[in-house]
């Protein structure tokens, strides 16, 4: 047979470890994901822990979830911390950010009930636009001062019922800050972080303790928004820098189109649209070289996912709740495959958002509950996470973008993730990672083929190892608008590949149209 596609990969050739922190969550206080989502409420009849809903606890440890991001987002630039802890019965409610009404049940420290419930770390977006920087230490404090040595707020946290400190690591200073974190220029806001990270209280010498403050990057590819605030700095670095972008439609929509109703043309403008994070991280890497040559600062792509417009809520008032079909699965595929393809440069990504909102791997309402195609994605790549990433040569010929606007403009405001969208999608793409496991050497090999009705015959070849097995699995759908709901939760889920044939050393495997594979190679 002659092969349509060749997969070369140099297990010589590292990039850098796959940090699991790639597979980090992002919950915010917005439509249904918080409440009905993540929190029922403890006299629920719907099954929960201390009133987190089970079956996100479940999900969130099924896929061994590393870090999440909570209260925002946009909502963390209205959020008082204050207004979430002590008696529930006593919160006061409030109109929050997102048009709804907020009733502060879900706090601080029922967030950290659930990072522990899941077996994550927190990662805490501080309220910059709306609280004074004095705010934002004593929440540090209240979060991490040990109870029981003077301290009011560590003794006011364990009144509230943890004595034991949270020890967050993980501070994002504001999110957003050149759009809804306060319209700020990169220049203002390198201020409020100068002046919101000096002198921040610090309850432990232990590197391991250690903050990892994160300062808000840019709005998608823009560069100069980076750059404006990297030289503003003076030479502060921060752990990371936190960029977002969302695949959304061109410059004059926001919106990528519909969830559900989508062309064949509509289907590979969107992937390809979701290819362009890795020009926004090899831009914003180099341009963080111009202030930072050591690259101690590095990327989190603490908000990324595939942005629809209105119309498949769950309900109403589910505000951002949207369908996930096979397409974003394909999405999440090429992203993982990016972040793996830049281990080096990346130090956390958060999809957008877990659940009930835009790229999310769950969807809950009421008392059902189902995975999307994304979360058998996040399952599937499991495999590559601690392991090193390696060099792969993917030559499988490409897509022309149908839809393709070369002239769109880089970010602004009020196109979050508007970009110049390459004319030609890779025809394959994925990325490659080993571990050592036992005396042998094992590789994990994901791959995306993104034709929606040709499948490809690849020849998949180690260079200076020879291929001695191989097991696999595959997710692939008759049709890529298909979908899980809660009345076909399985409509979409994985399935063990048929591995094709090894010769000399090299397989020969047919990548079926529109799916994507991860594929376990075991080398001679
Ligand atoms: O994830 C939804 C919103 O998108 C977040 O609140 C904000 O940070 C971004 O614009």
């Amino acid at each position: 047979t002659l092969a349509d596609a060749h997969i070369e990969i140099m297990p010589d050739e590292a990039i850098g470890t796959i940090a699991p922190e790639l597979y980090s969550h992002f919950i915010e206080h917005l439509g249904g994901v918080i409440y009905d989502g993540v929190w029922v409420g403890e006299g629920s009849k719907i099954p929960n822990k201390n009133g987190i809903r089970k079956a996100f606890i479940d999900a969130m440890r099924e896929v061994k979830a590393p870090v999440l991001r909570w209260p925002g987002g946009c909502f963390a630039d209205s959020y008082d911390w204050r207004d979430g802890i002590g008696p529930r019965s006593k919160r006061p409610k409030r109109a929050a950010f997102w048009s709804q009404q907020d009733t502060n049940a879900f706090g601080t420290h029922e967030f950290m009930e659930t990072c522990s419930a899941i077996g994550c770390k927190p990662y805490l977006a501080a309220d910059v636009r709306s609280l004074p920087a004095r705010d934002f230490y004593q929440w540090v404090e209240y979060c991490n001062a040990p109870a029981g040595e003077g301290n009011a707020l560590a003794d006011l946290r364990a009144t509230n019922g943890d004595k034991d400190p949270f020890n967050v690591q993980y501070w994002g200073v504001g999110n957003e800050s050149w759009g809804c974190g306060g319209e700020q220029t990169p220049e203002e806001y390198a201020g409020e972080f100068r002046r919101y990270s000096t002198w921040i209280p610090k309850f432990s010498d232990h590197p391991r303790d250690e903050l990892r403050l994160v300062i808000c990057g840019p709005n998608g590819d823009d560069t100069s928004w980076t750059r404006g605030l990297m030289k503003s700095l003076k030479g502060q670095h921060p752990y990371g820098l936190s960029t977002h972008y969302y695949t959304s439609g061109d410059a004059k929509k926001f919106a990528a189109g519909d969830a559900l109703a989508f062309s064949a043309d509509e289907h590979y403008d969107l992937l390809t649209r979701g290819s362009f994070m890795e020009n926004v991280i090899t831009d914003h890497w180099s341009v963080l070289s111009e202030t930072d040559p050591e690259h101690k600062t590095r990327l989190i792509l603490d908000e990324w996912g595939a942005w629809y417009g209105k119309g498949t809520e769950l309900t109403p008032h589910y505000n951002l709740s949207q369908q996930s079909t096979m397409r974003d699965a394909l999405l999440s595929g090429i992203t993982l495959d990016i972040f793996h393809r830049h281990a080096e440069k990346v130090a956390m990504a958060n999809v957008a958002q877990s659940i009930n909102c835009i790229h999310s791997l769950m969807l809950a309402q009421e008392d059902k509950f189902c995975v999307t195609p994304t979360f058998h994605v996040f399952k599937m790549y499991m495999p590559h996470r601690g392991a090193k990433a390696v060099r792969a040569v993917f030559s499988a010929g490409s897509i022309k973008n149908p839809l393709a606007i070369d002239s769109s403009p880089v970010g602004g405001a009020s196109t979050v993730g508007a970009i110049k969208v390459s004319p030609t999608l890779a025809g394959l793409s994925g990325s490659a990672s080993i571990s050592t496991e036992g005396n042998g050497k094992v590789l994990t090999l994901s791959v995306v083929n993104p034709h929606l009705d040709q499948a490809l015959t690849t020849e998949v070849a180690v260079r200076g190892l020879s291929i001695a097995s191989v097991t696999g699995i595959v997710l692939a759908s008759p049709d890529i608008h298909n979908h899980n709901d809660f009345a076909h939760p399985d409509a979409v889920k994985p399935a063990p590949a048929t591995i094709g044939a090894i010769q000399s050393g090299r397989l020969m495997h047919t990548f079926p149209a529109a799916s994507v594979t991860t594929l376990t190679i075991t080398l001679a």
